[in-house]
Parts: structure tokens; sequence; C-alpha cells
């Protein structure tokens, strides 16, 4: 598996992680896609941690675990609350990336980043994220660190929505922040002909995947891996396209394929 750089931290992160949002695999499609050298995206919110403790237990120093706290527990003792709750649930004790599952209007974003930055001091959360926030909440949240930086912010990001690379995925570019792409294969929507109601993706997918002998889906990750610092995280509850998906880094597209394919959104 190929890795990227995480952020500013100097870890490396694979550049697939399982997406385990309405997830009913089981622990099978989680293990194969550990054992091909994936990372896996949980939240407290997605009932999906207990099965990924399943997925991960006797092999925890193998896996980078990831996972969010929900927007009602933002304040300092809740969040602080929420990532044992976390914890308790992975079955684990520390966290390998804790994120801001997304922004708050209600609580200062110096108050959670301080309770963000005391789990990190106390050895529970090894590396701080965001997600779903714009360039400016970004770089609210870089201001309210002091002792460690913000390694990543998970968007949505797709080769049918692109609105992060107006500014977004430039700053992060810029900034050593790593962009995790949600929802990469717009929820299924770039996995086959039947779900797609673009008529330039249909073709520019079909072509391309034909050209280098691969899936629809694999060509719409590789594209997204296309671009520096962007890492993804389809979900799948099945083994043999977790299989596929974690093959995706391997496909190399050219200049022109990934040119054709840009001219689809
Ligand atoms: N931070 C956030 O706010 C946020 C929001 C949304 C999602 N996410 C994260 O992003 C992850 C992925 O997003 P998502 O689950 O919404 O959508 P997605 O990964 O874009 O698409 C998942 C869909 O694609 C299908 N699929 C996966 N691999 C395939 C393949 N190789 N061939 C054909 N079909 C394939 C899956 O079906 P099967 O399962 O039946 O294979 C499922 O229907 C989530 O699980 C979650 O971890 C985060």
């Amino acid at each position: 598996m190929k890795l990227r750089p995480l952020g500013s931290s100097g870890a490396d992160l694979p550049s697939i992680g399982l997406g385990t949002s309405r997830y009913h695999g089981g622990a099978g499609p989680l293990r194969r896609g550990i054992e091909l050298g994936a990372w896996i995206d949980t939240a407290e919110s997605y009932g999906s941690e207990g099965i990924v403790a399943e997925a991960v237990a006797h092999q925890r120093e193998r896996v980078f675990v990831a996972t969010k706290v929900s927007p009602g527990h933002l304040e300092y003792h809740s969040l602080l609350r929420a990532a044992d709750a976390s914890l308790r649930r992975l079955s684990t004790d520390y966290i390998d990336l804790y994120q801001v599952h997304f922004p708050s209007t209600r609580v200062p974003i110096a108050e959670t980043m301080g309770a963000m930055e005391t789990l990190v001091d106390q050895g529970k959360v090894r590396f701080i994220g965001v997600s779903n926030f714009s360039t400016s909440q970004l770089v609210e949240a870089q201001e309210a660190t002091s002792r460690h930086p913000i390694v990543s912010n998970q968007v949505r990001y797709s080769l049918t929505r692109r609105d992060v690379e107006a500014e977004l995925l430039p700053y992060c570019q810029d900034n050593d922040v790593t962009l995790i792409a949600h929802t990469p294969l717009d929820r299924g929507g770039l996995t086959a002909r039947s779900l797609i109601t673009r008529r330039p993706a249909i073709d520019a997918l079909e072509q391309v995947a034909s050209e280098v002998g691969a899936s629809w889906a694999q060509v719409a990750l590789a594209w997204c891996l296309s671009r520096p610092n962007v890492v993804v995280i389809p979900k799948s509850d099945k083994v043999e396209r977790v299989e596929q998906n974690c093959a995706s880094p391997d496909i190399v597209l050219t200049m022109d394929q990934i040119e054709m394919l840009n001219r689809v959104a």
C-alpha cells in the first residue's frame, strides 16, 4: 500500500482508509483491508466503533485507527468524556487520529482545540484532525492550537464533487495538511453505469477504465490520489470490493487520462 505523509506530523498514512459509515460488512472486509495495508475511519456517531474494535483485535499496533467527536461534545469536559467513550468502544488505549466531525457555531474553537491538545498530552490521541472545515475555519482551528498541529481535514471530494479545489485543497497542499477525501465514490454513484446520471462522467470513466484495465471505482479513487496531499476513504461491505479499492493506488493514470477526467466536473 502506498503511503502519504500525514500533515506535518512526520508520520505516514496509507493512501486508502476504510470508511465505516453505514457499514454492515462485519469484521471480515475490514480485516482484509488491514491485511492489504489500509487504515480505518470511524466516528462516535456511526455506531461502527465496536466492529472496528473486533477487526483490530490482536493487531492494534499494525492499524492506524481514526475516529471523530460529534458536534454535541465539543465543550472541554464533554470532549474528554467522548474520547474516553470512544476508547472504550474501540477497546484500545489510544486513538491514532481524533477528528472534530463538524465545526461548531456554539462552542469556541479554542475550547475544543484545548481539549484535543490535552488528549495528545495524555497519550490518548496521537494526532489531531478536523472534518468538514472550510479554509477559514481550518485557519482558525490552527491558530487555536499551541502544542500539536492539525494534521488533516476530512471533507467531501470526488470526481463529481470538486468544490474544495477552489481554495481548501491548495491551502492544505501549501500548509502540510492532509485532505482526507470522504465519499470518494459519491456514495456508489461513480461505480457503475446504472448509478451515474452525469453523461460526461460515464464517458470519461468508461474510457479510462478500459484503457487501464481497472474498474470505475478504481479509476475514481486513482483520480483523487493523483492530487498531492490527498488520501481516500471508500466504504465497502464486501471483501472483493475492499481488495479492489486497496489496489487502486497502484493504478497510474497518464496526464491525458487525468485531464480527461478533470473535464467531467
Ligand atoms: N466526515 C464526514 O462528515 C463524512 C461524511 C460522509 C462519509 N464519511 C466517511 O467516508 C466514507 C465513505 O463515504 P460513503 O460511505 O458515504 O460513500 P463512498 O465510499 O463514496 O461509496 C460507498 C458506496 O460505494 C459502493 N462501493 C464501494 N466500493 C466499490 C467498488 N469497488 N465497486 C462498486 N461499488 C463500490 C459501496 O457499496 P458496498 O458497501 O455494497 O460495496 C457503497 O454503496 C464513510 O464510510 C465515512 O467513513 C465522512
